[in-house]
């Protein structure tokens, strides 16, 4: 079928059953979505971290993180006057730290630019370090300062099944999404249809065994309808993602008390502003180090071998232990240890798994 017929087909289809679609997704959600997110009904400023957390985050894991976050930083003010290490310790263990530091540039911009007050304008929400379109229509419409709709993955998922969209260009087939993502957003209600769209694609419309069973749009869905579950319910991402293998040493420093040694990361900039137990792109690298600090005659056979998967990185780290005695820490910094009972910097979850291996609690 010709590109001018398929989608003058797939607009008929779409005005005829439009009205439809936005009825059985949003009475879905009155029964099923999700009601109680702590997020829901507060705040811009508490709607924007929820959605910055929930960029590569899921809803489970962020419940947590947001609670914590928000005990900290109670309101924009307390946000601002912030530094970068303390937001970096609310963000530990949840990842993907380049999204702290995207809050705490947009604190700079906000203070700036804005008076310390959160933009209200899709407009101004949309220039802010470390949000994208659909982020910022998330923060609008959440917190009834218009309505916009949304494009992420599990609308992406839901539309191209609903609309059986084939098309292998990914701008193209972004453009017919991001246009009926939003012409099917009614004015009413815009918030939970929004959300009811990220529900229906997280909690029925998943990407590797849909519930076309459980689902309100089975009927209207083409691919469902049509039997073209086959191809269309694979999961998404048809090349294969490139996982790269990486190895690195960590220098496991720790005295009699449970004290450690934990520096400022510099490497790269996947954990670069958390604190590690000094870490090295070579096991002669390593040794160097320890040997530059007097700590070769503390270096001990223990090693703990293990593995950190990132989306895209596979990393091997090998931990060296270093007990070091009590009156021996002089050639070492001393503000850079942390007692295992009071942690007060971001950590990694690799270094998590340094502490849970060595520290005799
Ligand atoms: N993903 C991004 N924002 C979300 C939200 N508000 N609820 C559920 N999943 C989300």
């Amino acid at each position: 079928m010709s590109l001018k017929r398929r989608s003058l087909n797939r607009l008929s289809y779409h005005s005829n059953n439009k009205q439809k679609i936005q009825k059985e997704i949003l009475s879905w959600y009155d029964s099923f979505g999700r009601h109680d997110l702590p997020w829901q009904n507060r705040p811009i400023y508490e709607i924007w971290i929820s959605e910055i957390m929930l960029q590569q985050t899921q809803v489970k894991t962020v419940k947590l993180f947001f609670r914590k976050f928000i005990k900290k930083f109670p309101n924009l003010e307390k946000l601002i006057h912030a530094d970068l290490d303390e937001i970096l310790e609310m963000w530990s263990g949840l990842g993907y730290y380049r999204r702290a530091k995207n809050i705490y540039a947009a604190c700079r911009v906000i203070e700036e630019d804005y008076n310390s007050r959160f933009p209200t304008n899709f407009a101004d929400i949309v220039k802010l370090p470390g949000i994208g379109r659909t982020t910022a229509s998330a923060i609008a419409t959440f917190s009834n300062n218009g309505h916009y709709s949304i494009l992420d993955a599990n609308v992406k998922r839901l539309l191209t099944r609903v609309y059986n969209i084939n098309t292998i260009k990914k701008a193209e087939s972004d453009k017919i999404l991001w246009e009926l993502s939003e012409d099917l957003l009614p004015q009413s209600r815009s918030s939970d249809f929004i959300q009811a769209y990220m529900d229906l694609g997280s909690i029925i419309c998943k990407s590797n065994k849909p519930n076309c069973d459980g689902c309100p749009l089975s009927n209207l869905c083409i691919t469902n309808t049509a039997n073209l579950r086959i191809n269309n319910h694979k999961p998404q991402s048809k090349v294969k993602k490139l996982i790269k293998e990486e190895k690195l040493w960590s220098l496991v420093i720790i005295d009699s008390h449970n004290n450690f040694y934990l520096e400022k990361i510099s490497l790269g900039n996947l954990w670069s502003g958390l604190y590690s137990s000094p870490i090295f792109t070579s096991k002669a690298k390593l040794i160097e180090w320890a040997k530059s600090k007097n700590l070769v005659q503390f270096l001990t056979e223990k090693l703990y071998s293990f593995q950190h998967r990132l989306s895209h990185i596979n990393f091997t780290i090998d931990a060296i232990l270093c007990n070091v005695d009590e009156d021996k820490k002089i050639s070492l910094i001393q503000d850079n240890w942390y007692n295992l009972s009071n942690i007060t910097k971001g950590v990694p979850k690799y270094q998590n798994k340094i502490i849970d291996k060595f520290g005799r609690v």
